[in-house]
């Protein structure tokens, strides 16, 4: 019987820029993760970026499969006073569609409520980006509004969906 695939999130190291730099790089899904216009980013450049701290969030998760890096999970924008904070995540492209980003979500939102006593988080996610979508919906993640044609994505304007899940609502 095939053993499932432990998935566990634990923190950056030196040894995971590789894995880092793939993601922020990656050009084909670079409108999904950033609202910065689509460039390529160099080594480099994304070495300063790190340097000056741009790039930190309030909790940095690397997600683990069966002990690989598979991609990145992170809180940030917390809120101490409300008590909320966004969360963004993207898997290597090989790695995606396994069911990975769902649970390392999970584990994330759990970390969120449970170890930081935040009692909302949310996000936004391109209209378009459906496998993104129905994995936060899995998550108990559900549509709040939209910005509507707020983003020019590969040549047309998109919606950008809010997504939010309230400590009352998850079910950890
Ligand atoms: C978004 C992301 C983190 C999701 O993680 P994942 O591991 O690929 O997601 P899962 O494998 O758990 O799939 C989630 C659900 O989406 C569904 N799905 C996958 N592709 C889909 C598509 N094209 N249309 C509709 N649903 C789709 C899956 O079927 C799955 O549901 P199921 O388990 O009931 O079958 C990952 O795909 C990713 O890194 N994408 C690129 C970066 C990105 O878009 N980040 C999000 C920015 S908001």
């Amino acid at each position: 019987m095939l053993e499932e695939p432990i998935v566990t999130l634990r923190a950056v190291s030196d040894d995971d820029e590789d894995l880092l730099y793939r993601i922020a790089a990656d050009l084909d899904t670079w409108e999904e993760r950033s609202p910065a216009s689509p460039a390529p980013l160099s080594l480099a450049a994304y070495r300063a970026r790190r340097a000056r701290g741009e790039l930190d969030g309030d909790a940095d998760f690397i997600i683990s499969v069966d002990g690989r890096a598979v991609g990145r999970c992170t809180l940030f924008h917390e809120d101490r006073l409300a008590r909320h904070a966004e969360v963004g995540i993207a898997l290597l492209p090989d790695e995606r569609g396994r069911g990975y980003g769902t649970e390392g979500l999970r584990q994330a939102v759990e970390f969120g409520f449970g170890r930081r006593n935040l009692r909302r988080l949310y996000l936004w996610v391109l209209a378009s980006n459906r496998a993104a979508i129905a994995s936060y919906g899995k998550v108990g993640f559900v549509e709040e509004g939209r910005h509507r044609e707020h983003c020019w994505v590969r040549g047309r304007y998109e919606d950008e969906v809010a997504m939010g899940l309230l400590r009352s609502e998850w079910r950890g």
